[in-house]
C-alpha cells in the first residue's frame, strides 16, 4: 500500500531546503567578500600613505586566506548535505516502490538481488538470507493464485501408488529458479539432494511430513555381517552415512525453511498429510550441463551397515542413517502445469 507524505516528512523536507538555502547564501557572501580588499587598505593607499602599508598588505593576505577557508568549509558542508538528501530521496523512492510491488514481483526482484552472484556452492550473506526469508514468510497462497480447492490437490492415488505431484514453473535463469510443488493428500516427493545449492522452501498451505539429512564427513562404508547378500546385490553404489536434520510434521502458516550446500538438511523428502503447496527457490537451479543433477536416495537405518566412523562417538551415531543412490522412483510422477497466478516483469 502506498503511504502519503506525513506532516513530519514535509517539515523535514522544508528544514532541509532551508538549510541548503542558508549554505548557498553563505557561499555567495563569502565569494563577494573574498574578492574585496579590506576597506582600510584602500583608504590608506588613496591617502598616499606608505607608512604601515606592509602591515596592511599582510592583513589583506590573511583576510583572503580566512575567506578562502570559509568558502571551502561552506562548499564542503553543501556537498555533504546534497549527498545526504540524494541518498534519503533514493531510499524513500526504493521503499515506496517496494511497498507498491505485487508480492510475486517483490519475490522475483529479491531473488534477483540475493542470487546476483549465484553459482554452485554460493551461500548468500546472512542479511540476504533473512531478507528473502522475510519476503517468503509474508507470501500467501492467493499471492501466487493458489487455493486448496484447485484440481492439483484432489486425491487421486491408491493406497499403493502415491498420486501425481504437479509442478508450477514460475521462473528460471542460470542464477535461481522459482516453482511450486502441489501435492494431493499422500503425495510424496522422494528423498533427493540439492548439490551446491541454497534452497528456500515455503509451505503455502496444508500439512506435510518432512525428513531431511546432511552428509557426515569422512565415514566409509563396509559390509555388515548381518546384511543379507541379496539386499547388497541390489545396491548400485556404496551407501554414505548421513545425519538426520529434521524428521517432523510441518503445518502452514510456518516459517520458511532454508537448506545449504552442506547443512540445513540438503537431502530431503516430503509426504503430504493434507493437500499442500510448497514454493521452492533454488539458487542455483539444477543443471545437467553444469553437473548439478537431482539424485534420489533410499535411506537405511544405521544398524543396516557398519562403517569406519573415524572420530565420531557412539552417541553421535544416533540419528544417523545410510543413504544409497537409486534411480528416480517410477511411482514418483511430476506433472508440469502452467503458472496462472499474478505475473511479474523481468529486469
Ligand atoms: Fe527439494
Amino acid at each position: 500500500m502506498h503511504e502519503g507524505p506525513s506532516v513530519a516528512n514535509v517539515l523535514k523536507d522544508n528544514l532541509e531546503n532551508w538549510r541548503l538555502g542558508l549554505m548557498k547564501w553563505l557561499a555567495k557572501v563569502t565569494i563577494i567578500r573574498i574578492s574585496a580588499e579590506p576597506p582600510e587598505l584602500y583608504k590608506e593607499l588613496n591617502k598616499g600613505k606608505t607608512q604601515g602599508t606592509h602591515c596592511l598588505v599582510l592583513c589583506s593576505f590573511f583576510w583572503r586566506g580566512f575567506c578562502s577557508v570559509h568558502l571551502g568549509l561552506v562548499y564542503f558542508c553543501m556537498t555533504i548535505e546534497l549527498a545526504r538528501q540524494k541518498r534519503r530521496k533514493g531510499s524513500m523512492n526504493s521503499r515506496s516502490r517496494k511497498l507498491m510491488l505485487s508480492p510475486v514481483q517483490h519475490l522475483y526482484e529479491t531473488c534477483s538481488e540475493v542470487f546476483a552472484d549465484g553459482k554452485a556452492g554460493f551461500v548468500p550473506p546472512p542479511k540476504d538470507i533473512e531478507r528473502l526469508r522475510s519476503v517468503l514468510d509474508n507470501l500467501k497462497p492467493e499471492n501466487v493464485g493458489l487455493s486448496a480447492d484447485m484440481p492439483y490437490f484432489r486425491a487421486t492415488g491408491s493406497d499403493e501408488v502415491p498420486p501425481p505431484v504437479t509442478y508450477l514453473h514460475i521462473y528460471e535463469c542460470d542464477k535461481f529458479s522459482i516453482g511450486i510443488f502441489c501435492l494431493p493428500p499422500s503425495g510424496v516427493i522422494p528423498l533427493h539432494n540439492h548439490p551446491g545449492m541454497t534452497v528456500f522452501s515455503k509451505l503455502l498451505f496444508g500439512s506435510m511430513h518432512i525428513k531431511s539429512y546432511d552428509w557426515v564427513a569422512d565415514v566409509s562404508y563396509s559390509k555388515n555381517q548381518n546384511t543379507h547378500h541379496e539386499d547388497l546385490a541390489a545396491l548400485q553404489h556404496e551407501p554414505r552415512l548421513a545425519k538426520v536434520h529434521a524428521d517432523s510434521d510441518l503445518t502452514a502458516p510456518c516459517k520458511t525453511s532454508v537448506l545449504y550446500p552442506n547443512a540445513g538438511g540438503n537431502m530431503h523428502c516430503f509426504t503430504a498429510l493434507t493437500p499442500c503447496a510448497m514454493l521452492d527457490v533454488l539458487g542455483p537451479p539444477y543443471s545437467d550441463d553444469e553437473g548439478r543433477h537431482c539424485t534420489y536416495y533410499n535411506d537405511f537405518p544405521y544398524a543396516t551397515f557398519s562403517g569406519d566412523t573415524g572420530s565420531l562417538q557412539a552417541e553421535e551415531m544416533e540419528g544417523c542413517g545410510w543413504l544409497k543412490e537409486m534411480e528416480k522412483p517410477e511411482s514418483f510422477v511430476v506433472v508440469g502445469a502452467m503458472y496462472r497466478g499474478p505475473q511479474f516483469v523481468e529486469n
